[in-house]
Formats: structure tokens, C-alpha cells, sequence
């Protein structure tokens, strides 16, 4: 159905993988159409709960947009060019359920970006990091510039934009990119483990704890308290949170229908 996207569902857990092995998974037009469609049809979806996004192989995620597409670019075609990339990234970040990025390999440019946009970040030992626009004589264009500042601080943020150097997984665990790093072998399977305990919960807490960690990088700390106490109100308003409290007082598992 996708040509350069494979796709499949566990559960309740949908796995995304770019498949454009011979260019290093690059993010093509095509492909990012691809993502487009593809992510808007998942968060349709009310049976997938959590979403993985990987890259084919052992060696890249993704290794950025694709040059031999950018090297054609003129003003007025960048523009477009680079708001397409962050509608599909916004649309991910935006999702309303959440998307782990299992990094197997080179995040590099927009595989960068897109990682960035995803909510939590696992990798493989092997995964190498970077933004090497500048390499290229242009500047990260799908969100970079803001999702990199924010998530480490921005000194180490405008060393790794400035500098377009590649650094590994070990040092991408030290500033706070990726979260937790597994053997390549392993790094599928943990990241199903951590979808399917987040698919186990009830979904209402969880779309509601998600919209309320956003709201953190998008509005003041006031804000974000009010917009905290309104989303935990609503969730105590739920059959999940009657049964969720209840489990516990009658030491029981408890069985959430996400109503
Ligand atoms: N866009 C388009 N094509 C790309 C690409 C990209 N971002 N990255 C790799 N490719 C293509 C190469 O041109 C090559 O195509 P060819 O076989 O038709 O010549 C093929 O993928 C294999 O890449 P190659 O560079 O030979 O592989 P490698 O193993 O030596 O290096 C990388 C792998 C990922 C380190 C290297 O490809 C790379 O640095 N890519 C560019 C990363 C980048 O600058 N991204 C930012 C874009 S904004």
C-alpha cells in the first residue's frame, strides 16, 4: 500500500518503518506524503493505542531529507518544502497518542528532527546523531532549530547545529536525547515492551498526561498548573478512574475501557 513505509499493528500497537534502504531511508516528498496519510489514518484508528516509529535495516533510522531534493530548491520552493516536513511533524508530535522513536541507526538531519518529534526516544547501540545542515550550507528546516533547544539546553544545541558534527548514542544519552539504549537486536522488542505497559493503561489518562507534558514547552508554568488541575479533573470523571482506583483497594488488576 505504502512504498516506502511498511506498517504493522500488535495489539494495540502500530510499528512505522521508513523503507527506503537504497538512499538510507532519506525523507523524500513521496515518503513524507507517505507519513502524512499514514499518521493521519492511525490517529483515526481507536484500536491503536501507541505507535513505534524505526527505520529499515541496521544501520540508519534516517539519514535526513533527501539531498538530491533539496539541491533543487529555490526561495520559494524551500518554503514549501520545509512547511511540508513540519505539518508531518507536527502531525506526529500532535498525534494524541503516543509515539516512541526506536532509533536503530544514523538519525541524522531530518531523521534527526523527526525523532525530535516523537515523545519518547529509545536507540541502539550503533545509532549516530546529528545536524549537519551546515555541512550542506543550510539550516535544520524541520523543526530542529526549535525541538533540539528545548529538549537539551541551547548551548548544546547550537554546538551540535553549529558545529554539523555526529556524535553516538553515548553521548546522545548524556544530554538527554535518547532515553534508554538497547543492543541492536533488542531495540524492537524493548520498544513494544514499553508500548504495550503504556497500551495496558487506561487511554484516557494517557492521551490526557500526554496533552498535559505538551502544554509544558508550549505555555508558561501558570498556564501549565491551571491546564494540569482542568486534565486531571476531567480524568476523575471517567469509568477508568473509578476502576483504576478501585483495583488497588480490592488488590486487584484493573481492567480499563478506556471510557
Ligand atoms: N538524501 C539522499 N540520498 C542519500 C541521503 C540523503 N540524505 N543519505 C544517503 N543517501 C544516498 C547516497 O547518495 C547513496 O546513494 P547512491 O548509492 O545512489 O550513491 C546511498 O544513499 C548510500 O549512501 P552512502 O553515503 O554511500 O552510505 P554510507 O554508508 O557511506 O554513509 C551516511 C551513510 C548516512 C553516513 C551518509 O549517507 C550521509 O551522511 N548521508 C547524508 C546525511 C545528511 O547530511 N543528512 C542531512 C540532510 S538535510
Amino acid at each position: 500500500m505504502y512504498k516506502n513505509l511498511l506498517f504493522e499493528v500488535k495489539g494495540n500497537v502500530a510499528i512505522v518503518t521508513i523503507n527506503r534502504p537504497d538512499k538510507m531511508n532519506s525523507l523524500n516528498t513521496e515518503t513524507l506524503d507517505e507519513l502524512k496519510s499514514l499518521f493521519l489514518s492511525i490517529k483515526e484508528d481507536e484500536n491503536i493505542y501507541v505507535v513505534i516509529i524505526t527505520g529499515s535495516g541496521e544501520k540508519v533510522f534516517v539519514a535526513g531529507a533527501d539531498i538530491a531534493e533539496l539541491n533543487k530548491l529555490t526561495v520559494i520552493s524551500a518554503k514549501e518544502f520545509s512547511e511540508k516536513g513540519h505539518e508531518v511533524f507536527n502531525n506526529i508530535e500532535n498525534l494524541g497518542k503516543p509515539v516512541i522513536a526506536a532509533i536503530n541507526g544514523y538519525a541524522l538531519g531530518g531523521g534527526c528532527e523527526l525523532a525530535l518529534a516523537c515523545h519518547i526516544r529509545l536507540a541502539s547501540e550503533n545509532a549516530m546523531f546529528g545536524q549537519p545542515e551546515v555541512n550542506l550550507g543550510i539550516i535544520p528546516g524541520y523543526g530542529g532549530t526549535q525541538r533540539l533547544s528545548r529538549l537539551i539546553n541551547s548551548g548544546r544545541a547550537a554546538e551540535i547545529i553549529l558545529s554539523g558534527k555526529n556524535f553516538d548514542v553515548n553521548e546522545a544519552y548524556r544530554i538527554g536525547l535518547v532515553n534508554k539504549i538497547f543492543s541492536q537486536s533488542e531495540l524492537i522488542e524493548k520498544a513494544l515492551n514499553l508500548a504495550s505497559g503504556i497500551a495496558s493503561k487506561g487511554q484516557i489518562a494517557i492521551r490526557h498526561s500526554l496533552k498535559a507534558i505538551r502544554g509544558a514547552s508550549e505555555i508558561p508554568l501558570h498556564e501549565g498548573l491551571k491546564y494540569e488541575i482542568s486534565l486531571f479533573a476531567l480524568t476523575c470523571g471517567t469509568d477508568d478512574f473509578k476502576e483504576g482506583t478501585s483495583a488497588f483497594l480490592d488488590k486487584r488488576k484493573p481492567v480499563f475501557k478506556n471510557k
